[in-house]
């Protein structure tokens, strides 16, 4: 792994329907940052979509690319970083995430983040086994681990998560 100063990004991680794309753009968008998004950086750097990596190469290989653009994220200039779900299921990646700067986890009931997300035949690990109640009680732990700060959005739009979370983040200093 390439060794690097902290780049002071604001990362957001959680659940599939947490609404963490949407938040990081309007975030980024109001205090003139830019935002990247770690799903379609993968898709551009692989020229595959996300769903067509999991079928074709598996969900390690995934993992690896998320690593992959998380190096590459290590290079930028303070940014506001939407995370794939499951990109705190590999110890690297965890490591990864809490070195790249401060981690908001957005937190979301399971059954909230389904009834939010439009095109559950492109979320290919909601569409497994497991049910996301499961998945996400699975998770928890490394969720939280990762955490600088737990931030509740049930029964919250994006507009006011994003609101609410910029004011909080902007009292700490660090927008
Ligand atoms: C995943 C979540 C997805 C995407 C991939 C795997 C997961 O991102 O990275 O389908 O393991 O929970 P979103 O959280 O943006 O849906």
């Amino acid at each position: 792994m390439v060794d690097f100063e902290c780049p002071n990004h604001i990362l957001l991680i959680g659940f599939s329907g947490a609404g963490k794309s949407t938040i990081a753009r309007k975030l980024a968008r109001r205090y003139g940052k830019v935002s990247f998004d770690t799903d379609i950086g993968i898709v551009r750097m692989v020229g595959k979509r996300v769903e067509d990596i999991f079928a074709e190469e598996g969900e390690a290989a995934f993992r690896k690319y998320e690593h992959d653009y998380l190096e590459y994220l290590a290079t930028m200039d303070p940014a506001i970083i939407s995370c794939g779900g499951g990109i705190i299921t590999t110890a690297e990646n965890r490591e990864m995430v809490k070195k790249l700067g401060f981690v908001v986890l957005l937190r979301v009931d399971p059954d909230e983040a389904v009834s939010r997300i439009t095109r559950l035949d492109k979320k290919p690990l909601l569409n497994g086994e497991k049910t996301p109640s499961e998945l996400l009680a699975e998770r928890w732990d490394w969720y939280e681990s990762c955490a600088d700060l737990i931030f509740d959005t049930s029964g919250k739009g994006t507009g006011k998560v994003s609101y609410e979370l910029g004011c909080l983040l902007e009292d700490k200093g660090l927008l």
